[in-house]
């Protein structure tokens, strides 16, 4: 992977910059999930799914969740629901997760798990829940007239999807960083209200696991995004890709160079590059030189669509056995209810709730 820096990431002493080895990979679990509200594009890949599948082939336990509740924060309906959460797991496998070794599943099925949320909202204040902001911006995003409840108290809904198993590690994008901190709140808050009688905690205080390229940038410049059409799929085909890339925002300037300060667009396009042909960015840049806009494009392209060629043939394959995806759910769900059924009982025994 080449060696790019992220430049604005607010992580704290406790993050973990990914792709540092695991020490000790027994010794960790990790959960991560993502919405089903459309297909995975590549900022997801190079962002976290592409660390997932490294973690699990270090021997990290691993746990991915499809966060289906999680789709109506921010709209009304929660669209082909069915269809885009199968899609999910589909990218998940082409990806190279393994479901004999990582627990996939849909968190509406493990009633144990939702179940948290109740004690969990108790342990955080409203101001706290309306300062989010990751919640912030998904608001200005939003196209519902009304913001619901559900939006104000989604992170908190996902300390429950990464306590319930006890995570104490969670890769993901730097968007997510203020989600993570809920997470280690409502740990440590939980924890020092309702120790165990010989003082010990329940719960551990989960970690992110940041990624070394946390946000890549949309073709429209913005941040790269499945509902704001701005994002080359997984599963797009070569032609599909070509067509995105070639309509991507970039600048005046003929000369292409890495700068991703003062020329955010270019230097995304250039980052993508660098990423499927594991190089250093710079040496793109260069080497397009005065080629301008349309050459960048040209290279980007060829290298996207060459780099995701065998994962994108892995996922045709997959996706015609639909019932094999569904397979796959049921059984990481049958894993996490063992988990969340027992995680819950040792919450309630510690409120005094039998
Ligand atoms: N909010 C995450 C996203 O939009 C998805 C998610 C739900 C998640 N629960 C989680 C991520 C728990 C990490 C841990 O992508």
């Amino acid at each position: 992977m080449a060696t790019v820096t992220a430049t604005t990431v607010t992580a704290t002493t406790s993050d973990l910059l990914a792709p540092e080895p695991i020490d000790d990979p027994g010794a960790h679990r990790v959960l991560t999930g993502d919405r089903p509200t459309g297909p995975l594009h590549l900022g997801h890949y190079f962002g976290t799914l592409h660390n997932r599948v490294r973690l699990q082939d270090q021997g990290v336990e691993m746990f991915v969740l499809v966060a289906d509740y999680q789709v109506i924060t921010d709209r009304d309906l929660a669209d082909r629901l069915a269809e885009h959460t199968e899609n999910l797991v589909l990218d998940y496998l082409a990806a190279g997760l393994d479901p004999e070794r990582a627990t996939i599943f849909a968190h509406s099925a493990v009633p144990a798990l939702n179940q948290l949320l109740l004690p969990f909202l108790s342990l955080v204040s409203v101001a706290e829940l309306s300062r989010n902001p990751t919640v912030k911006d998904e608001i200005a995003h939003s196209s519902q007239a009304a913001v619901n409840g559900l939006m104000f108290t989604y992170p908190v809904h996902q300390a429950a999807d990464i306590l319930f198993c006890k995570a104490d590690l969670v890769p993901v994008g730097q968007d997510q960083l203020p989600h993570l901190e809920v997470a280690r709140t409502v740990a440590r808050r939980f924890n020092e209200r309702y120790p165990h009688a010989d003082g010990s905690a329940v719960f551990p205080r989960p970690r992110a696991l940041l990624s070394e390229a946390p946000m890549l940038l949309g073709t429209d410049g913005g941040k790269m995004s499945k509902s704001r059409g701005n994002a080359v799929a997984l599963g797009a085909t070569e032609d599909e890709t070509a067509r995105i890339i070639r309509g991507a925002k970039t600048d005046t300037e003929r000369r292409i160079s890495y700068d991703p300060e003062n020329r955010p667009e270019v230097s995304g396009l250039v980052l993508l590059a660098a990423l499927c042909q594991d190089r250093a960015p710079g040496a793109i840049a260069e080497e397009i030189g005065d080629g301008g806009a349309a050459a960048l494009k040209r290279t980007v392209t060829e290298a996207v669509n060459e780099y995701f060629r065998p994962m994108r043939a892995r996922r045709a394959e997959l996706g015609a056995d639909r019932g094999h995806l569904r397979q796959v759910l049921r059984d990481g769900a049958e894993r996490a209810n063992v988990i969340a059924d027992a995680t819950l009982a040792e919450v309630r025994q510690v409120m005094g709730a039998i």
